[in-house]
């Protein structure tokens, strides 16, 4: 019934259209319980726009419940070159406005277009997916912070991770600190953010920013082989084991073993009751 369903609406997530997506550069496609997500502007190296971060929520918000694994992969050179460089200038990119239109916003509305924008990237993090970034080339600023906002990194040798914000005087703000300081500590972070420098391929798997590593041409192969091993494992079961490990950091030993008890009552229960 499900799959009935998805036919008729061509694979789609149902709130927005293969003709939308293509419109703003993204392809979606839903192959049984993996999802792929394509930045597809390689012309443009994959700048992202407003309307790159709006399709990515809505895709989000009504992902097929069967999707376990969301693959996120770029078209062509460059994963992502972050966000389009039109934004700087005074017209701006046509019906998104620009940073200077940005800037004459209140607090208020301020608050709100980044939250907004914020969106494309948080879904990513649910315990009921796992998401892969397959990172070739360029992943510059909001690229970056869309390759962090995945739970695995894996990468081309020729991968080049750079958080540009402060070079051009910004913050990343499109939820990547925090995903940055967990996997390589805040020195690490520090270090990377403030000389907007870029990190290698062996740097990303050095300090955990890469799960693996692989030649350029083997990227999509190594991208399906783990989503393989991850639909491998019990469906319920992986999600439990997501919800505890993201919640551990914020919890005492105590709380993390109280937390550990009450997911395992539900899964003996589920299994054997
Ligand atoms: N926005 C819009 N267009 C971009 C772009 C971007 N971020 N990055 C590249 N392009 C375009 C280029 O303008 C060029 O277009 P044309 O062919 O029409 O001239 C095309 O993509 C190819 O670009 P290059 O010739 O530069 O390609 P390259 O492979 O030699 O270099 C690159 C690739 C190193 C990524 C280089 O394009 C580059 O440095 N891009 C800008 C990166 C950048 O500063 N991004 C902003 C980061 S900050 C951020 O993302 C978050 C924030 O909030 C500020």
């Amino acid at each position: 019934m499900a799959e009935a369903q998805e036919q008729q609406r061509g694979g789609y997530a149902e709130n927005v259209s293969a003709a939308e997506l293509a419109e703003v550069g993204i392809r979606f496609e839903v192959d049984g319980e993996i999802a792929t997500i394509t930045l597809d502007r390689p012309d443009k190296r994959n700048a992202q726009t407003f309307a790159t971060w709006s399709a990515l929520a809505r895709i989000g918000e009504s992902l097929p419940e069967r999707v376990r694994v969301v693959v996120v992969k770029g078209e062509g050179p460059s994963f992502s070159a972050g966000i389009d460089l039109r934004m700087f200038t005074p017209e701006g990119v046509p019906g998104q406005g620009s940073f200077a239109s940005a800037a004459k916003a209140d607090d208020t509305s301020f608050d709100q277009l980044v939250d907004q924008a914020q969106q494309a990237f948080l879904w990513l993090r649910r315990p009921e997916i796992v998401s892969i970034a397959a990172v070739q080339g360029h992943a510059i600023g909001a690229g970056f912070q869309l390759a962090l906002a995945c739970d695995l990194r894996v990468v081309a040798d020729d991968v080049k991770f750079c958080m540009k914000e402060p070079a051009l005087g910004l913050v990343p703000d499109l939820t990547g600190t925090k995903p940055l300081v967990e996997l390589v500590g805040p020195a690490k972070a520090i270090d990377i953010c403030l000389t907007a420098r870029v990190v290698h391929a062996d740097e990303a798997l050095r300090i955990g920013l890469a799960e693996r590593v692989v030649a350029r041409d083997d990227l999509a192969a190594a991208v399906a082989e783990k989503a393989a091993e991850l639909l491998s494992t019990n469906r319920d079961a992986a999600v439990a084991t997501k919800r505890l490990l993201q919640g551990a950091r914020g919890r005492t030993l105590e709380e993390q073993c109280a937390a550990e008890r009450a997911e395992q009552a539900a899964r003996v229960r589920a299994l054997f009751g």
